[in-house]
């Protein structure tokens, strides 16, 4: 149809400029200079976009009722009220398991009457070398099971060689697999080649109904990386201006420390304002990232630094 011609051929003109990218990216890590006082209010923030994540061959029912509880309550009580946000509801975003796990989760989360979101990731992840009807099926279990958001990765074959019709084409099926879940576009990014192949894989893969686009697996050898970001946030930009359409960023994969945390909050900030700073738009992939965002802030209330043991597993 002509939309989705129009939409191709926008695709097909697209180029990035290397220099301009890995510059905006510098400077962005030196504007990450925020006061004490903030810091501590930003790392909250950071928290509460926080996709909890456990991605492993040996997860069991028990470990994932562990990172659920810890979702639900991802900052000591004490500390929180320190800061005076012990009413505030503060939980991760989501938690984010394999197909697998997602009915565990789902059972742990309404044991503790929270309505905190199950995400699986899908699609045969991390490589999606499954067939295509392996890959649709795996969704819609994840969803029967009641995932309410689905992490999908994207046949990165399709990308690299520039088949951008039948990579939206493809996505479009795991869109409708999807339902009313929400569902977020994988792009291995380290997969990609090219910066100019990154931003078009963003924008197709907004353009088949991405709520969310996300950089890595986790399980490549390149993670979220500033200009590869830098990259994919432009190309949202581009989209809501041209299409009045709103999509969210998740970076993921290798992201441990607060300050890093801090980092991509000011990069949302600065190229996309205030209202990327909130789950529903932004999303941290991470699994031991919140240890170390909640030590800072033990830091921040007590003026010392605690031990990992003194925090709950995160
Ligand atoms: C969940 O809610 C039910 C009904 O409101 C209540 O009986 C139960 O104690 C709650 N469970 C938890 C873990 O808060
Ligand atoms: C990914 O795309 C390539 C190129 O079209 C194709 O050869 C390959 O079979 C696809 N992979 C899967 C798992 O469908
Ligand atoms: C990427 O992230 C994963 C998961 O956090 C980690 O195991 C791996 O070492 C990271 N790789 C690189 C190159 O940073």
């Amino acid at each position: 149809d002509s939309v989705r011609n129009r939409h191709l051929q926008w695709v097909s003109k697209v180029r990035v400029n290397t220099q301009a990218v890995l510059k905006r990216a510098q400077q962005i890590q030196g504007h990450n200079k925020n006061k004490k006082q903030w810091q501590a209010a930003w790392l909250l923030r950071a928290v509460t976009c926080i996709d909890l994540t456990t991605l492993a061959g040996d997860d069991t029912p028990g470990n994932v009722h562990r990172l659920c509880m810890k979702a639900t309550q991802p900052v000591r009580n004490d500390l929180l009220k320190s800061m005076d946000m012990q009413d505030k509801g503060v939980t991760t975003a989501a938690v984010c398991v394999y197909p697998s796990r997602v009915a565990d989760a789902v059972k742990s989360l309404k044991a503790a009457n929270s309505s905190l979101p199950v995400a699986s990731v899908a699609t045969g992840f991390p490589a999606g070398q499954t067939s295509l009807k392996t890959r649709l099926e795996e969704v819609r279990m994840a969803v029967e099971d009641g995932a309410m958001e689905i992490d999908i990765v994207i046949n990165r074959t399709l990308a690299l060689t520039g088949q951008w019709e039948a990579m939206y084409d493809e996505v479009c099926q795991f869109r409708e697999a999807c339902g009313e879940a929400h569902m977020k576009s994988i792009l291995a990014i380290g997969e990609l080649g090219t910066y100019t192949n990154v931003y078009k894989a963003s924008l197709v893969a907004m353009m088949a109904g991405s709520d969310f686009i996300k950089t890595s697996t986790g399980k490549e050898s390149v993670n979220a990386t500033y200009p590869v970001a830098i990259v994919m946030v432009r190309a949202i930009r581009d989209y809501f201006l041209k299409t009045g359409h709103k999509v969210g960023f998740k970076p993921a994969g290798g992201i441990r420390t607060a300050k890093e945390s801090l980092v991509w909050l000011t990069l949302m900030k600065e190229e996309l304002g205030d209202e990327w700073l909130s789950p529903h738009l932004f999303r941290l992939g991470a699994s031991s990232l919140l240890a170390d965002i909640e030590r800072q802030i033990y830091h921040y209330v007590t003026g010392r630094y605690a031990a990992y043991h003194q925090m709950p597993m995160a």
